[in-house]
């Protein structure tokens, strides 16, 4: 009897142990909501954009308050994201780090608050590129902001995670990665913080960019549809990028001795325009595929039957404010334009066999500004120019989608899109005589020309964007405190 209990209390918990972890194995998928953009739609559009297709998870890239409004009460799982310029202040001041809590996590928990899921600190800090300048920032950072969310009362309620670049470990084969040698000491330390509070390293995964940097890569290699290029590893052979990384990363790990930290992947996509590989067939092929592929929880060689915990696309939305210093293809992430439109079939595995679009969005007036093609246009190239400058002009690059449309095009097309980032002002479609507002889409082919939208000012009209004014924030802060 007493034995029977015990056996059928063992099998009970074990068939409900067997049950969690069937259900935790099913990877979740999120999205990036990143806000560089001059035509913003407004938070609730975007956020009733994440409610029509079943999306439960978004990333952010800082503590936008309108972003964060838009979600209280919404129940979608939230990643608030500290920029690394914040970095500094936060790692060397406890009260920089208590004032950031309190003014950008405590006031949007609770309840009818946000579904507050991650705190990420810093983006990518360890990146080649920025040549160590963030690095030595991170664990004193997270140190002082566990610490003020312990205070604030939301230790329990928030984990910290460091989304880190791919190019962190490295390896000719998954089996022998490791993470960079000048990185060695401060990862020992990062995920021996990450595991005593049972948080997932979090990683970004970009197969595009193996292939856009390297004229080597094998194209079929990047996607899913299998490889004739595998990559052959002793027992394991790996036919796609994505596993291939993922598992360089397992063996970081394990030589770390956290072979079994979950994984959850920060930032993954295909960008659709801007370069050549980047459109939209291969775009729909590499997150269709992805989406499948972790969905039906195969795992990777090395962790078998376990994939992800999460995946976050990247992006939601085309951001065509953002630096173009990666390529012209980087204001081109999104599944949905910058307008909230559909740019391909994709199931996200969520419910919705398609994509629904954005409702409600309020665009300019249908006009646009062209080159007069009754003026001399000879005298153009600076106005040309400065419009770029200001305005996004990428797709006109070599592999993008208005490459084609010869120099009158190129030149309309400029001079639209400075008109729309003025929001139509009509002084703005001048350009010395040269150009002329139309009322008919110049749009050819699968070149569009836009029409701004406009729902979202930027909030503070002087051009300051609020991790500026957190920045300042926190200098004012500095100062304050070294003259006391
Ligand atoms: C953080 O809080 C400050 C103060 O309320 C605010 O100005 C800022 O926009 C918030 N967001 C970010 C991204 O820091
Ligand atoms: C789209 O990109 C893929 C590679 O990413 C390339 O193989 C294909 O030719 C491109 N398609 C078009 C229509 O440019
Ligand atoms: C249009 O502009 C793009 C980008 O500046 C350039 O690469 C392309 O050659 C231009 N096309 C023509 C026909 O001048």
């Amino acid at each position: 009897m007493g034995f029977c209990k015990s056996a059928c209390g063992l099998l009970i918990v074990s068939v409900i142990m067997i049950m969690c972890s069937k259900v935790a194995e099913s990877t979740g998928i999120g999205v990036n909501w990143g806000t560089i953009s001059s035509h913003r739609l407004s938070p609730t559009t975007v956020v009733d954009l994440l409610k029509d297709n079943n999306i439960k998870k978004v990333k952010l890239f800082d503590a936008d308050p309108g972003s964060l409004r838009a979600l209280m009460g919404s129940g979608i799982e939230v990643i608030i994201g500290i920029p690394n310029e914040l970095l500094g202040a936060i790692s060397s001041l406890p009260a920089a780090s208590d004032l950031w809590v309190a003014q950008n996590v405590s006031r949007y928990v609770g309840r009818g608050g946000i579904n507050l899921k991650y705190i990420a600190v810093g983006n990518e800090p360890f990146l080649t590129s920025y040549s160590g300048q963030f690095q030595s920032y991170v664990m004193p950072a997270l140190t002082n902001l566990q610490q003020s969310l312990a205070k604030a009362n939301l230790g329990g309620l928030v984990k910290l995670v460091v989304p880190c670049n791919a190019d962190a470990y490295e390896a000719t084969i998954p089996s022998q990665g490791t993470f960079r040698s000048e990185l060695m000491q401060i990862m020992t330390q990062l995920v021996s913080f990450l595991n005593s509070n049972g948080s997932p390293f979090m990683v970004n995964i970009y197969p595009f960019l193996s292939l856009y940097g390297n004229s080597d890569f094998p194209q079929d290699y990047a996607f899913f549809e299998g490889s004739n290029h595998p990559v052959t590893d002793g027992p394991n052979v790996y036919y796609n990028a994505f596993d291939g990384n993922y598992d360089t990363l397992v063996s970081a790990l394990s030589k770390l001795g956290y072979g079994q930290m979950p994984i959850v992947i920060g930032e993954v996509g295909w960008p659709t325009d801007g370069a050549p590989g980047a459109n939209l067939t291969a775009a729909r092929a590499f997150n269709q595929g992805l989406i499948y592929h972790v969905l039906r929880n195969t795992g990777t060689p090395l962790r078998p039957g376990v994939p992800p915990v999460d995946i976050y696309l990247f992006s939601l939305l085309d951001e065509g404010a953002k630096s173009v210093l990666p390529g012209n293809f980087e204001r081109h992430w999104g599944i949905f334009s910058f307008d909230g439109q559909a740019k391909y079939a994709l199931n996200l595995g969520l419910g919705n066999k398609f994509l629904k679009e954005a409702r409600n969005v309020k665009y300019l007036p249908s006009r646009w500004c062209v080159a007069n093609p009754s003026r001399d246009l000879s005298g153009v190239a600076n106005h040309f120019k400065l419009a770029c400058t200001v305005a996004d002009c990428t797709t006109l690059n070599y592999g993008g989608s208005c490459n084609d449309i010869g120099v009158n095009g190129n030149i309309s097309y400029a001079f639209n899109s400075y008109y729309q980032i003025t929001k139509q002002n009509s002084q703005s479609c001048d350009f010395d005589g040269l150009g002329m507002i139309t009322f008919l889409d110049p749009s050819i082919g699968k070149c569009r020309f836009l029409v701004g939208v406009t729902e979202y000012s930027k909030s503070l009209g002087c051009g300051l964007d609020n991790r500026r004014v957190t920045g300042w924030l926190l200098i004012i802060w500095v100062v304050w405190i070294l003259m006391k």
